[in-house]
Parts: structure tokens; C-alpha cells; sequence
């Protein structure tokens, strides 16, 4: 059988567990994968038992613990806390998800805390989303027009129009679903992804948008889009219940509606 490992410095090694004070009786051990690139040394997954008598429910409120009160040094990104910020996204006992939404009680035992899958990391939690973010701006997502605006009015949309919208415009760009799609992790170069597509399709949903034809043009490329397989992992894990597979596919029904017509 063909056995694959990581490379010497990728290897993880073991790092300190943090007990938790001796009067605690509800512990919940956290183990959470650290690495500092001043350090040249490998990434390590360092334990930190946590009293939830002492804590908020949710993952985040954890993280948020460990780095008040037992290890300052600990880095991840966080913002709103409600979910609509989008940048405490991380893998969260296997499954990409946002950590300030995540209750700890979904789980029964150890929380293993990883940052998103097959992207660079910065430090610790955070990863690099320099290329994610500039795929976003390629798809342009704002609308654009060719006709001049109403005099006395802005663009308006009738109620089905906007309804259009629906399940498109609450993605928070948290990366989730990019970061669960093995097609993402092959040729993440090449690939816009799970979550620019839904971006992209959601200005070609927009009735308001008159660029259809040159949106539909960029997307037409066997790499951008058409490495999508199906194989759903990104709808499986978005952490707000989107669709972004059947999103790509109604992208491809519109190439496809464009060459028969
Ligand atoms: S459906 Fe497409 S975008 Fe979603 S995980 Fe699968 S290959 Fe990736
Ligand atoms: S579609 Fe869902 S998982 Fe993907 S970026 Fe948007 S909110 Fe995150
Ligand atoms: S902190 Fe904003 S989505 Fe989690």
C-alpha cells in the first residue's frame, strides 16, 4: 500500500497541556494546533483543559478563554461573533465550520481545533486567504451597467427579483466550503471555488446587473468552473445553510441555456 507523509517540518509534535484549576469539576479538554513561523520549529497541538462552569457555550467562547486567561500567545481571527463577519472560520473536529456559532455541546468530548484545510497558515488559526480574496475581486461583485440610471429613482428590483437573491446573498465569505472541496485543494491556483461561484452567480442573479454576457464569458473556462464534480462537501459544511453546488449548476444551466439559444 502507498503510504504518504507529510513533509519533516509539517509534522506535528506534541506540545503542553494547560490543567485546568483544581476545583474545576466540569472540564472540557480543547486541543488546538499551534504553529509561529519565528520559531522555525515544527507545528505542535498544544491541550488546554477549560472549566465550563467557567465559559460561554460556544467554541469561540473557548478560544476567546484560552487566549484571555491561560495562554495570551494563542492567535485566530474572530470579529462579530454572530456569524456574519466570516473570519472565525476553522476546522472544528474534522468539519469546517464558524467557531462563534459552533455550540461546544455538539460534541461530547475532546474539541480538536485545526485552522482551514490546505491553505498556507500565517499563525496558528489564521490562514492565508490572499488568493481567496483576490478571486473574489475577479469575478467583480458589484453590479455593473451599460444603460444610464433612472432620472428620479435608484435601480429598482420587483419582489420576485429580489427574492432571486435568496440564498446567495447571506454567504459571509468565511471560505468554508472553498476550503472543504478537494477540487479546491488541487487546483485552488486555477479553481475559483465553491464560494466565488456562488458569489459570481449571485450578480448574475441580480436583475439590476447588465454584464451577463461577459460574466457568463469569464466563467466559460475549463478551470474556473468546470473542475466542480458535485461531490457536495461544500454544501454539506456551509455553516449557514447555503447551496453553493447548486449554485455552480445553475451557472453551467446558464452556459448551457446561452449556446442552445
Ligand atoms: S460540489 Fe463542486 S464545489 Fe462543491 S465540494 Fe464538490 S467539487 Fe467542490
Ligand atoms: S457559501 Fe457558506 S461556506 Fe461558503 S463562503 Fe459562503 S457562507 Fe461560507
Ligand atoms: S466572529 Fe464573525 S462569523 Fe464568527
Amino acid at each position: 500500500m502507498v503510504e504518504f507523509l507529510l513533509p519533516k517540518n509539517s509534522r506535528l509534535t506534541e506540545g503542553k497541556t494547560f490543567k485546568a484549576e483544581k476545583n474545576a469539576k466540569n472540564i472540557r479538554r480543547f486541543e488546538v494546533y499551534r504553529w509561529d513561523p519565528d520559531k522555525g520549529e515544527n507545528p505542535r497541538v498544544d491541550a488546554y483543559e477549560i472549566d465550563m462552569d467557567d465559559c460561554g457555550p460556544m467554541v469561540l467562547d473557548a478560544i476567546l478563554k484560552i487566549k484571555n486567561e491561560i495562554d495570551s500567545t494563542l492567535t485566530f481571527r474572530r470579529s462579530c461573533r454572530e456569524g456574519v463577519c466570516g473570519s472565525c472560520a476553522m476546522n472544528i473536529n474534522g468539519k469546517n465550520t464558524l467557531a462563534c456559532t459552533k455550540a461546544i455541546s455538539d460534541f461530547s468530548e475532546t474539541v480538536k481545533i485545526f485552522p482551514l484545510p490546505h491553505m498556507d497558515v500565517i499563525k496558528d488559526l489564521v490562514p492565508d486567504m490572499t488568493n481567496f480574496f483576490a478571486q473574489y475581486a475577479s469575478i467583480k461583485p458589484w453590479i455593473e451597467t451599460q444603460t444610464p440610471p433612472p432620472a428620479d429613482t435608484e435601480r429598482l428590483q420587483s419582489k420576485e427579483e429580489r427574492a432571486e437573491l435568496d440564498g446567495l446573498y447571506e454567504c459571509v465569505l468565511c471560505a468554508c466550503c472553498s476550503t472543504s472541496c478537494p477540487s479546491y485543494w488541487w487546483n485552488s491556483d486555477r479553481y475559483l471555488g465553491p464560494a466565488i461561484l456562488l458569489q459570481a452567480y449571485r450578480w448574475l442573479a441580480d436583475s439590476r446587473d447588465e454584464t451577463t454576457g461577459e460574466r457568463l464569458d469569464e466563467l466559460e473556462d475549463p478551470f474556473k468552473l468546470y473542475r466542480c464534480h458535485t461531490i457536495m462537501n461544500c454544501t454539506d459544511t456551509c455553516p449557514k445553510g447555503l447551496n453553493p453546488a447548486k449554485a455552480i449548476a445553475e451557472i453551467k444551466k446558464q452556459l448551457v441555456q446561452r449556446h442552445e439559444g
